[in-house]
């Protein structure tokens, strides 16, 4: 892939393990920690797909607190509204995979513009990365703020191109959320799914160009096929 001029990356759950919660969770709700972030998770992003075909666009803190709400209310547990304020401010203090801080050193070294695409606000954004201390790795953090909808949609992707200057066909897109790798194949972006675990993509009709099992192997197995 010589002709890659940028990388653009999703944040949650690519760069910054969602699961970093879970340890805030299970002490609120012991032995249950676990479950109650992965339900979260998903619930997360169920009401941004939602939201997106309702036209219904908040920003992502307030899907993340209405999914708390709910994962809770399902599994039958309380939260107050200290709790609640906790478990959203630890989603702004997610930890990067531990690959991740060299992996963009190395990168960013071959001279290859870096940015996050998310559809974090860009005051979630801007402080996960802040906050693990990664600010300096970026070029761009690209919030879907801009316009009021969330991957995947198509205007979505349609930003990092614009952001970045470059065409599509330039830029590297990764993730490690197979929806987000298939929403940016159809927009054209040739994509590297980051595949930490024995995951199962999507059938949506849409392949990864690339699979990778962490953001280290971008430089060796990708950008020098
Ligand atoms: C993102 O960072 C939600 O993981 C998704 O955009």
């Amino acid at each position: 892939m010589k002709d890659i001029r940028g990388i653009v990356f999703d944040l949650y759950g690519t760069l910054y393990d969602v699961h970093t919660v879970a340890t805030l969770c299970e002490k609120y709700y012991p032995q249950r920690g676990r479950e109650v972030s992965v339900v979260w998770r998903q619930k997360q992003l169920e009401y941004t797909w939602l939201r997106s075909l309702m036209n219904q666009y908040v920003n992502f803190e307030r899907a993340t607190e209405d999914a708390l709400v709910f994962t809770c209310r399902y599994l039958g547990l309380e939260i107050s509204t200290a709790r609640k304020e906790a478990l959203c401010e630890a989603y702004l203090r997610l930890s990067p995979f531990p690959e991740v801080p060299d992996a963009l050193r190395e990168l960013r070294a071959r001279g290859l513009p870096l940015a996050i695409l998310s559809n974090g606000s860009i005051n979630s954004i801007d402080s996960v990365v802040r906050n693990s201390g990664l600010t300096e790795s970026f070029a761009h953090l690209i919030s879907v703020d801009d316009v009021q909808i969330f991957k995947p949609s198509r205007l979505v992707y349609e930003l990092a191109e614009r952001k970045l200057g470059l065409h599509r066909s330039e830029i590297l897109f990764v993730s490690s959320n197979a929806w987000d790798v298939t929403g940016a194949a159809y927009y054209g972006y040739p994509t590297c799914w980051v595949n930490r675990g024995a995951g199962t993509f999507e059938e949506m009709d849409q392949r990864p160009a690339h699979e990778v099992t962490g953001v280290n192997m971008i430089a060796a197995q990708v950008l020098s096929a």
